[in-house]
């Protein structure tokens, strides 16, 4: 790869965020809200990101490029996986452009499973027992000879959050494979699997930003992943998030750094994997430590929405940092934030969009949308995931209630969200 030319902040007018969801929604505001004169650009953005900046069209890496090259872009923020693991940083560097976000090879971490366990075993990298698979016969031969259930089954691949599967007997786990591996539930994301030991723990998401040798955490915080109140029913992309997690102390954190930060910043020196990007730990701690499940090479949704209001550090000043493989100074408000996701009644499985949303403009909190159409007093549904509602307090108790007072005040047919986001 070419050498990159450093980056001057001051220099940066023109920011391109890719992505439509509520993280590229709070990305921008954030970005906004701490250097009004950058003019921004979401592709494809949504309703909520049209009031910051202009939504555009192009979609494929070679569009984006050209974007890009043409309207003489200064930095590309890439919000989801995808792109990613499709090299579009290889793509942009190339071509003289400046963006943040791992190369190809990089975003392996979050694109393969197979090959990210296989990282972390080699760097030692506190993570669960497993063993991977290239050959259905060979994983079916394995459960034969495997008494010990709960087992957790993975796609190798990206499979939109639902390839990973918990079994809990050999007839869930036989299905499984044969789904993923005979059936092709998931194309190809599932012609590799890794069948891994299961954990009993909490779990807790870290984000982070990485400049090429040195990972800089963010505060912690608490993904709600199930559709229903304590953690019942289906996955869903996330239903609300607080920070920081009010379970994961000090010691945790000091942990976390030894056991999972440390190995993985010396792994990626030593595989030469090193680039400017995101990366996101996902964490089970359990009564024997803390393991990590999974990296992502981009900033969780809904995480996103409520760590960056407590971020006192500039962000855009960070990433172009990071991306210049400048040190970086992340520094975070003591409060504490809520974010409540509201969903279409039905999410994630089938719903209905096209309900008008009305209460927006009395609501005191931050209004991230996701799933919205329209525009100012006309405002749509138009996904599965609607808006979230972010609030920052002195305490988690009145983040909580500032965050549910002002949910009420949403009104749309079929609304859903959860009731319990932040308690303990
Ligand atoms: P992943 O995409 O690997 O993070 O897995 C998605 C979700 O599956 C996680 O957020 C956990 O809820 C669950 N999960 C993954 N691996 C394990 C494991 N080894 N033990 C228990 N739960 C797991
Ligand atoms: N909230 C989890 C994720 O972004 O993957």
């Amino acid at each position: 790869m070419k050498n990159k030319a450093k980056l001057y902040a001051e220099d940066v007018r023109k920011v391109l965020i890719i992505g439509g969801g509520g993280r590229e929604h709070a990305m921008g505001k954030k970005i906004h809200d701490q250097n009004p004169s950058i003019e921004l650009f979401f592709a494809p953005g949504n309703a909520g990101t049209a009031m910051l900046g202009q939504n555009i069209r192009q979609r494929t890496i070679g569009e984006l490029r050209q974007f890009c090259l043409s309207r003489e872009i200064d930095f590309t923020i890439v919000g989801p996986e995808q792109e990613l693991v499709q090299g579009i940083t290889d793509d942009f560097l190339a071509n003289d452009l400046a963006i943040f976000g791992p190369h190809k090879a990089a975003a392996a971490l979050e694109g393969s499973k197979v090959f990210a366990k296989e990282f972390m075993h080699k760097h030692g990298v506190k993570t669960a027992a497993y063993h991977t698979f290239r050959h259905y016969v060979d994983a079916k031969r394995f459960l034969e000879n495997n008494h010990t259930y709960p087992l957790v089954i993975k796609a190798d691949g990206l499979a939109a959050g639902k390839g990973v599967i918990i079994v809990h007997d050999s007839f869930e786990a036989q299905n499984a494979v044969k789904d993923l591996m005979r059936n092709e539930k998931f194309g190809e994301a599932g012609s590799q699997i890794v069948i891994e030991e299961f954990l009993k723990g909490y779990e807790v998401s870290v984000l982070s930003i990485y400049n090429g040798h040195e990972i800089a955490p963010m505060i912690s915080a608490k993904d709600h992943k199930k559709i229903g109140e304590r953690e019942t029913g289906l996955n869903t992309g996330g239903m609300g998030v607080v920070a920081p997690n009010p379970l994961f102390s000090e010691k945790d954190m000091q942990a976390f750094v030894k056991d999972i930060l440390q190995p993985t910043q010396q792994g990626l020196l030593q595989d030469n994997l090193q680039f400017s990007g995101i990366i996101f730990f996902g964490l089970m701690v359990t009564s024997f430590g803390i393991y990590l499940l999974e990296y992502n090479v981009r900033m969780g949704d809904p995480e996103t929405q409520a760590v960056l209001p407590l971020m006192q550090s500039n962000f855009l000043h960070q990433l172009i940092a990071a991306y210049n493989g400048e040190a970086l100074d992340l520094q975070f408000s003591q409060q504490h934030s809520c974010c409540v996701v509201l969903a279409s009644g039905g999410y994630p499985g089938s719903y209905q969009t096209g309900f008008e949303i009305r209460g927006i403009s009395q609501v005191q909190s931050q209004v991230i949308m996701a799933g919205v159409s329209g525009s100012e007093g006309h405002y749509k549904t138009a996904g599965g995931r609607v808006l979230s509602i972010v609030s920052v307090a002195d305490s988690l108790a009145t983040a909580r209630q500032k965050a549910y007072e002002d949910a009420a005040k949403i009104r749309f047919d079929y609304a859903y969200y959860r009731k319990d986001i932040g308690v303990v």
